[in-house]
């Protein structure tokens, strides 16, 4: 237990698997998670491109959100290596930008396996091990245009409304095995996704996403946030 802050889940010895580990987002929270001194399982197509070193403490696990096999290989191979599974980070995702009158759909197919399909199958493999820790933890890095319709790629909210749909589901359908999930929906973040319009200055920057995602981890049992809407502009509650 931390006496200075009682209830605070205490980072050591906890195993959290990370999507999209190698750039953007995903590189940043592993590295604020190495720091805060969890044991990470990082899930990659470009293992070589993980800034944060393999070793004991962290694991480099190849994983390809377009192959239904993938997740259920990197949870065993987790489990394999450190015997457990306290977190789940969702946070690959693509976005490929077409309209109603434009674009291809199976753009919008890959949008659904990448956004929304791995990290239902994630949570699948990952949940008799994330019941078993008794405070698992499921992140699922979804978007504000999850929250609501501003501008941009249809097929992208879509996958992203979807995804605040599978992580208020598993909210709700394991609270009782004590797992607390969160969707971090961020507008604007300073990645190679960054949208039109904004630049290095003007879009949240990826670290700051990687301390909310830090935070929520450590929450106790009760005190669970279910959102975190992100603004880089001002714009009305979503
Ligand atoms: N940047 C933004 O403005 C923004 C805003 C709101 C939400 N988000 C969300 O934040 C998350 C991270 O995005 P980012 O900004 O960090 O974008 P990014 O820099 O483009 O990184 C995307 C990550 O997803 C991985 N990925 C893509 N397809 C994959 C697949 N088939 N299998 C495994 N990994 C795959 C990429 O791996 P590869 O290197 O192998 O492609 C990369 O690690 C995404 O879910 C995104 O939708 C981003």
């Amino acid at each position: 237990m931390n006496a200075a802050n009682p209830g605070r889940l205490d980072p050591a010895g906890r195993v959290v698997m990370v999507s999209g580990a190698n750039r953007g987002i995903g590189a940043a929270i592993a590295a604020r998670l190495r720091q805060e001194g969890y044991r990470l399982s990082l899930g990659a197509r470009k293992l070589d491109e993980i800034s944060e070193p393999a070793g004991d403490n962290c694991l480099h696990q190849a994983f390809d959100a377009l192959d239904p096999a993938s997740p259920q290989a990197w949870a065993d191979a987790t489990v394999a290596k450190f015997g457990r599974i306290d977190g789940l980070i969702n946070n690959a995702g693509i976005a490929v930008h077409f309209g109603f009158e434009d674009g291809d759909e199976a753009d919008l197919e890959r949008m659904l396996e990448v956004n929304l399909k791995a990290p239902y199958r994630l949570i699948r493999a990952a949940l008799p091990h994330l019941k078993a820790a008794g405070s698992g933890r499921i992140v699922t890095v979804t978007s504000l245009a999850g929250m609501r319709f501003k501008r941009g790629s249809p097929g992208y909210a879509m996958s992203k409304f979807a995804a605040m749909g599978l992580s208020s589901a598993a909210r709700s359908l394991f609270w009782d095995d004590g797992i607390r999930v969160t969707a971090v929906a961020p507008g604007p973040v300073n990645t190679d996704m960054i949208p039109q319009g904004f630049t290095g200055d003007t879009a949240t920057q990826p670290e700051t996403i990687a301390d909310v995602v830090a935070m929520v981890l450590a929450m106790p049992n009760n005190a669970s946030v279910a959102a975190v809407p992100i603004n880089a502009v001002y714009e009305p509650l979503p």
